[in-house]
């Protein structure tokens, strides 16, 4: 995110001796992308960034491998099936996620829990963490967010940070690891990185790290060893092993830091829709992107308004992609036939052609608005099934067009 900001204990100039109240040394550190030619920032460490005092493997086993969409069809994988029994009690936000989909490119994965994780640091690729329901506090480097449902997270690569579930109910959380970057779309943005007047939300929709934040701010003794779960590339069945450092220090020991790159938080309801007098494509509801997919959301809306208009989407084949819509909130339940509720996932594969399920079509006009709130990924790779998917996939949805069992619309994108 392009937008130079400054917080806590920075010296005047860069690069230059940056002193401590008893004279000594703040150990400075550059957080760059794309090998310094890029967006960065400056954090002054209490403590050298680089020690570590023992690694051992993080093992990651099969969690992460993937079976191919074969036969190809469109699926409905029902996310809140997985935890049931309470077994998420004892799960954390970073161990815990379970693989629901995935690619070269992005990995989408489902956690439900009330457990501290430990520090984690994912080196691959930024994350964007969407937060369908309860509330966490996030601790990084940059300093803390709480975040509630309906807020995404975007935390850039290689910041270390952990997930503390807060409050009575558990927190339930969308997760979409990328290998690249994640960043606001380029059309949405000046030539200079500012978000432009037709985007659908701007910087002041952002909100930053609160910060710096200390050990001893979060309770924690800065000299106490501690570890940090780095996930990483490597030969695992995924490409993707991990590695977890014993730091001498506590990590979060950084007492100001200035730049560019820095993760932040958006809600949802904060996304203004662009709405027509007819339907208008998933681009306009487009809220992030990263290298081969995008992500976009569905939220509650006026709807087409021209006077012959279909509210619901015409059928279509979106021929370059995979396009998975997560279902979160809204009135689904009188979605008869889909099976689609709250918590369930459809993917709709490059090769199939979807859209409203019978009779929706028809009802759908003369509606003014839809109550509805969905997060889109479209990737243009195939996604391949991860353990959590194959687990919760209901077995039907591909033959939910047949027929008239099926007579509401799935959701304004379709
Ligand atoms: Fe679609």
């Amino acid at each position: 995110m392009a937008h130079y900001q400054n917080i806590g204990n920075v010296p005047h100039k860069r690069h230059t001796q940056h002193r401590t109240p008893q004279g000594g040394l703040y150990f400075e550190e550059l957080m760059g992308q794309e090998g310094f030619s890029s967006d960065s920032s400056l954090l002054y460490h209490r403590d050298l960034p680089s020690a570590i005092s023992d690694a051992r493997s993080w093992d990651l086993g099969e969690s992460l491998a993937t079976t191919p969409n074969h036969p190809l069809l469109p699926r409905h994988l029902k996310l809140h099936d997985l935890f049931v029994d309470e077994a998420w009690r004892g799960v954390d936000a970073v161990t815990g996620r379970r693989l629901v989909l995935g690619n070269g490119d992005v990995r989408i994965s489902y956690v439900m829990t009330d457990t501290s994780s430990p520090f984690y640091r994912n080196v691959i690729g930024d994350e964007c963490v969407f937060v369908e329901s309860g509330c966490a506090r996030v601790e990084t480097v940059f300093g803390a967010f709480d975040v509630a449902n309906g807020d995404y997270l975007v935390i850039p690569r290689a910041t270390t940070h952990r997930w503390l579930p807060i409050g009575q109910e558990p927190l339930r959380a969308y997760c979409i690891e990328a290998n690249s970057h994640i960043a606001a779309p380029k059309r949405y943005l000046s030539k200079y990185g500012q978000l432009l007047e037709h985007a659908p939300y701007c910087e002041r929709d952002l909100r930053l790290p609160q910060g710096p934040l200390l050990a001893e701010d979060a309770g924690a003794r800065a000299d106490r060893p501690t570890e940090v779960y780095i996930k990483h590339r490597g030969n695992g069945p995924s490409g993707i092993v991990g590695t977890i450092y014993t730091y001498p220090h506590h990590p979060l020991d950084v007492v100001g830091w200035d730049g560019c790159l820095y993760p932040y938080a958006f809600n949802v309801s904060d996304f203004e829709p662009i709405t027509g007098r007819v339907h208008q494509p998933p681009p306009a509801h487009q809220v992030f992107e990263g290298y081969n997919f995008v992500i976009c959301n569905f939220v509650p809306r006026k709807v087409d308004y021209h006077p012959l208009s279909i509210p619901v989407p015409y059928y279509h084949s979106n021929v370059d992609s995979d396009e998975i819509m997560f279902y979160v909130a809204g009135d689904y339940e009188a979605r008869k036939g889909s099976g689609i509720g709250k918590g369930s996932v459809s993917v709709h594969p490059g090769g199939h052609a979807h859209g409203p399920q019978p009779g929706a079509y028809e009802r759908s006009i003369g509606a003014e608005y839809f109550d509805e709130l969905a997060v889109m990924v479209d990737t243009f790779r195939p996604l391949e099934l991860g353990e959590a998917g194959r687990t919760v996939d209901d077995g039907k949805y591909a033959w939910s067009w047949i027929g008239g069992n099926n007579e509401q619309p799935l959701d304004g994108a379709g």
